[in-house]
């Protein structure tokens, strides 16, 4: 009879020593777990100013993280505009905050930028709402609407090209910047107006402008004249989206997908539409144009990359001379331009980091994270990190020949906010690139590696200026002598 007491008794006693235990040691952990090493800076406003020297500085603003890096190593923690920011680099940190399975993580914008793009932007959105807009978008960036993009894209780089022997100096940052759009406004709304399109591309650099700055809302400060560049926007946004809605025709761009009658929880609503257009026009533009410049720049300082390049792109241009543009399965014959490509993005690493918030108190490689602070994925360090890129400051197209280690290839961004624009801003830059080496000769005539204030993604301030010389030309010249 006594056993029908003590079994039970000595079970609880059992659970209550278990759980006591399993909460002795979480609370241990937590108060073992460091703090990153890092520097508050002053009362209020932190490291504030020495982040705003760094924008403002020809080194750029990831120079401020690759101070603290190399002071404090793999992890650190600063605070920037009265919040404080852990940045992280290491593979393992990536895969565990990028991939967000605990959902410990949220991603998160400084105020400025999310002001900018608006609260409906997927960069900006709830995470419900952030599930809804992105399965719309994604649907977008179909293999159809890329191979159309493809099309239009090199329609747009030949017409440009084919005014370049006129030119003969060329800026290339402007040229890719012009093209981009164009190719992006195209996709996105069909807009082909030269007047619009030269309007529209002044907003946006107002806006960009805007990014990093402090938001303080009076007349002559950058933060209030990318507001206004966005109400602009806004407002052209709305001409087209009215003008689409009472028109009959068919344009087949994203926005008439994104305007066709569905459920009334699923559809997107103006506000939506609106701000998102925005978003893909920002994250397209300035990222891909800057990626191209930085690739011609690399392969002109390294002649032998630029020579197999060449090699793999005379080769193509034999197969596809009878065609007037390129095809989507085209880009597939280049696999010697995708390494370029990749190892463009890995050196240029133009997101150098991804920021998120912690939605509650975690632990990260040891250190303790808590409940809202900003924990930045250092991708530029991961690019440059020895250990995994031998030689990392080498540009070796040929690294990419062998798969990379996971987490390691962070261009684009891993997990559920992976770039939703991968694909074609890659073959916007394969389209470029066969154009260009399959027209030109160039020769770069600034080596300067000053990167532009103010910009969020990292853009040579130069710009890449180059000389060309029209290959077809050269073959005429040189038959002529020989004759
Ligand atoms: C070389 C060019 C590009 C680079 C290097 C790039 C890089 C990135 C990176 C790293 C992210 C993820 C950031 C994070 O996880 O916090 C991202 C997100 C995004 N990108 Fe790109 N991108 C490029 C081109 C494009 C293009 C052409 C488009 C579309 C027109 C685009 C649209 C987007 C969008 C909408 C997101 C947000 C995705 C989300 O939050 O769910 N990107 N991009």
């Amino acid at each position: 009879m006594l056993l029908w007491y003590i079994v039970p008794c000595v079970g609880l006693l059992y659970l209550l020593v278990k759980s006591f235990s399993i909460l002795w040691r979480t609370i241990i952990a937590k108060s073992q777990a460091k703090v990153p090493p890092g520097n508050w800076g002053l009362p209020v406003i932190g490291e504030t100013i020495n982040f705003m020297a760094a924008i403002n500085s020809n080194k750029g603003f990831y120079d401020f993280v690759q101070v603290r890096r190399l002071k404090y190593g793999n992890c650190f923690r600063t605070n920037i505009f009265g919040q404080t920011h852990v940045f992280i680099s290491s593979t393992e940190a990536a895969k565990k905050i990028l991939n967000n399975e605990a959902g410990n993580f949220t991603k998160r914008y400084i105020k400025s930028i999310a002001k900018l793009v608006g609260d409906q932007s997927l960069l900006c959105a709830s995470q419900r709402q952030h599930k809804l807009i992105r399965s719309h978008l994604s649907t977008l960036f179909s293999t159809t609407s890329l191979s159309t993009m493809v099309r239009q894209f090199d329609e747009l780089t030949v017409n440009n090209l084919s005014t370049w022997h006129e030119k003969s100096n060329i800026i290339i940052l402007h040229e890719a910047l012009k093209i981009t759009l164009e190719a992006i406004c195209k996709m996105l709304v069909n807009l082909e107006e030269k007047k619009e399109l030269e309007m529209l591309h002044k907003d946006v650099v107002l806006i960009y402008e805007a990014m990093l700055s402090f938001p303080l809302r009076l007349p002559w400060t950058r933060f209030y004249k990318g507001l206004q560049a966005r109400k602009r926007i806004m407002r052209l946004l709305d001409r087209i989206i009215d003008t689409r809605r009472k028109s009959k025709e068919k344009l087949d761009d994203f926005l008439d997908h994104l305007l066709i009658k569905g459920d009334q929880t699923t559809q997107l609503t103006n506000q939506q539409i609106k701000d998102n257009i925005l978003t893909m026009i920002i994250a397209g533009q300035d990222t891909t144009a800057s990626a191209i410049t930085w690739m011609i720049k690399y392969l002109d300082e390294n002649p032998e990359a630029l020579h197999k390049l060449r090699a793999e792109q005379a080769a193509l241009q034999q197969k596809v001379s009878h065609k007037a543009y390129l095809t989507l399965q085209d880009l597939n014959c280049m696999p010697y331009a995708s390494k370029v490509i990749k190892e463009s993005l890995r050196m240029a690493s133009i997101v150098p980091w991804f920021p998120r918030m912690a939605l509650q108190d975690c632990e990260i490689e040891g250190f303790g994270i808590k409940k809202g602070w900003n924990i930045n994925v250092d991708a530029k360090s991961i690019h440059f990190d020895p250990m995994i890129f031998h030689d990392p400051h080498k540009f070796i197209p040929s690294r990419f020949d062998d798969d990379s280690k996971p987490y390691s290839f962070l261009a684009f961004g891993v997990g559920g906010r992976t770039c939703l624009g991968l694909h074609l801003a890659r073959a916007m830059m394969l389209v470029f690139v066969y154009r260009l080496t399959t027209s030109y000769r160039w020769k770069v005539l600034d080596s300067d590696e000053s990167i532009e204030k103010w910009t969020l993604f990292s853009r040579l301030k130069s710009g890449c200026p180059i000389r060309v010389m029209c290959i077809e030309e050269e073959r005429e010249l040189s038959n002529a002598s020989k004759t």
